[in-house]
């Protein structure tokens, strides 16, 4: 039987690399502490593991400011560390990605500082240096993503440079050819180390617009909406070049074997397919942000499959996304009771599911005190809600202080209820949260029609989404009731005894009247196999 490439039927799993576990009591996460979690992650069923930026950082993005793209931080470990991670993680099957900034570098970069100490250096258009207009304004009115202009005044040279983020987040230059090349090398570097992959931060920016116009006023922008929605992103983002430079990235990838390249990209799914690429020579897997987003409802969700279904390039593989470190944790948008909902949608629909790291314990959104904030987005745009501190704060492994997670001062708290809501106390009750993800895990490896078949929305009423998974002879069916109350299942084709798995695990037959209760997920197995395989 042909085997789908590893990124098709696998699933990725998120570590935002400062909060999974630090090794050495300093407080933050590192790759030793990775290597030491190997356990739980395969115990989960996890296939692959992207890594949040672990390169040489001044940290003022935590990571996504870069001074050495071929290197590792001393906060998380060496690079004999890394090769120790990628080998014990490839000893037991599991898949490494890295994330590759591309679009900007940190200030601290030697290539900024070459660049920044005259007019005349070769590095100086590896950047984007613009004179300021008359009175001494920017060169044009772009917004910075985290607020204020998107140009800094640089005196030495007098012009202005561009970065995308924060001033210390110079934007690179990728009409520019040398950096094109430079930024491929850095590609290969960690692919000759062995990486499988890269999800490349902000693939959507890349490139702007040459003559670098004046991005249009947004009509329905609100004062209490950051910054960057004050203008339509129409000459900053997503410009036509922009799938001639992935594809170059991706050559570089094919020249190796199976390795793979995910986008970043937050755009509508007409926008987003297009980064599958002219023959799908781009991006594998352009992230799908949409459950994000999403308003959490069973006609809305239903909409949200069949136009991302009906979006996709003939060939494109899907992908669905629940959450990430820079959003709301999926618990604090949808609420625990139906946290298992949205467990159970990641791991049915059709397409690679990414989870974000925590999310299985059912972390929410930490408190973060002011005095402990640390996201400079935050700190530029206050009052606003953007902080994404909530969303990144230590995993939580056993009931002990700290929750396991460092002996040291963690780099920013924990949510008080670690002593009960941990790895420890929770991975081995099978009516738990994260008891609930493995058993999803083991269930859509177990049938090809969940990890690699056809999907089918069947309706969406009452509250009810119900949906068809199917390969060959196999054929499941996903109901998930995304209402508090209990509701009957009006699906001609289920019975009671088909059931395989409800979302509270307290059940593996459904009564005969047909009714998921409030909040609840259930799976049913429609094949002449049937239940065989699946049984709880
Ligand atoms: C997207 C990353 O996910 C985010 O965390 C970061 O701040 C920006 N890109 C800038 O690199």
């Amino acid at each position: 039987m042909l085997q789908e490439a590893w990124w098709k039927r696998g699933i990725i799993y998120e570590i935002y690399a400062r909060s999974f576990q630090d090794s050495n009591d300093d407080g933050i996460g590192d790759l030793n502490g990775i290597r030491e979690r190997l356990d739980y992650l395969t115990w989960l069923g996890v296939d692959a593991v992207w890594i949040s930026p672990i390169f040489p950082s001044p940290m003022a993005d935590f990571g996504y400011d870069i001074s050495n793209y071929c290197d590792i931080d001393p906060v998380f470990g060496t690079l004999t560390d890394f090769d120790a991670l990628l080998q014990e993680a490839h000893r037991r099957g599991l898949k490494i990605i890295l994330d590759y900034v591309p679009n900007h570098t940190s200030d601290e970069h030697p290539w900024f500082a070459e660049s920044r100490s005259s007019r005349n250096n070769a590095k100086r258009h590896w950047y984007i240096w613009r004179d300021g207009k008359p009175g001494g304004l920017p060169p044009n009115n772009w917004v910075s993503q985290f607020a204020g202009s998107a140009w800094t005044f640089d005196p030495d040279t007098n012009q202005y440079y561009l970065h995308s983020f924060l001033s210390k987040q110079p934007d690179l230059n990728w009409r520019n050819r040398e950096v094109r090349e430079a930024m491929f090398q850095v590609l290969r570097f960690w692919l000759d180390r062995g990486v499988d992959g890269f999800r490349v931060d902000v693939a959507w920016l890349l490139i702007k617009d040459a003559a670098l116009r004046d991005n249009p006023l947004n009509p329905d922008f609100r004062a209490t909406q950051p910054a960057i929605n004050r203008y339509l992103s129409l000459y900053n983002a997503d410009q036509p070049e922009i799938h001639d430079l992935i594809a170059q990235m991706r050559a570089v990838l094919d020249a190796y074997s199976d390795r793979i390249l995910i986008g970043e990209i937050y755009l509508p799914f007409s926008r987003l397919v297009t980064y599958y690429g002219q023959n799908l020579m781009g991006a594998h897997l352009p992230f799908n942000f949409a459950l994000i987003h999403v308003a959490w409802r069973a006609q809305e969700i239903a909409t949200l499959i069949m136009d991302y279904e009906k979006a996709l390039p003939p060939g494109g593989w899907p992908n669905w996304v629940l959450g990430n470190h820079d959003q709301p944790r999926v618990a604090a948008r949808v609420g625990a009771a139906q946290a298992r909902n949205a467990a159970m949608l990641l791991l049915t629909l059709r397409g690679t599911p990414t989870m974000y790291y925590g999310d299985e314990l059912g972390l929410a959104r930490v408190s973060v005190p002011p005095e402990f904030a640390k996201d400079p987005w935050a700190k530029n745009e206050p009052g606003i809600g953007v902080s994404r501190d909530p969303c990144r704060t230590p995993f939580q492994w056993t009931g002990a202080a700290n929750a396991g997670f460092t002996t040291g001062r963690p780099w920013l708290p924990l949510d008080p209820d670690y002593r009960t809501q941990n790895v420890e106390c929770l991975q081995h009750d099978r009516h738990s949260l994260p008891g609930l993800y493995h058993r999803l895990i083991e269930i859509r490896k177990r049938h090809r029609a969940l990890s690699i078949g056809d999907a089918r929305v069947i309706s969406a009423d009452d509250d009810v989404l119900i949906y068809e998974r199917s390969h060959g002879s196999e054929k499941l069916v996903i109901a998930l009731n995304f209402a508090p109350e209990s509701r009957r299942l009006s699906a001609p084709q289920l019975t009671a005894s088909s059931m395989v798995l409800s979302t509270s695990m307290d059940r593996e037959e459904m009564a005969s009247d047909l009714k998921l209760r409030g909040n609840e997920g259930a799976i049913f197995v429609l094949s002449p196999q049937g239940r065989s395989g699946a049984g709880a």
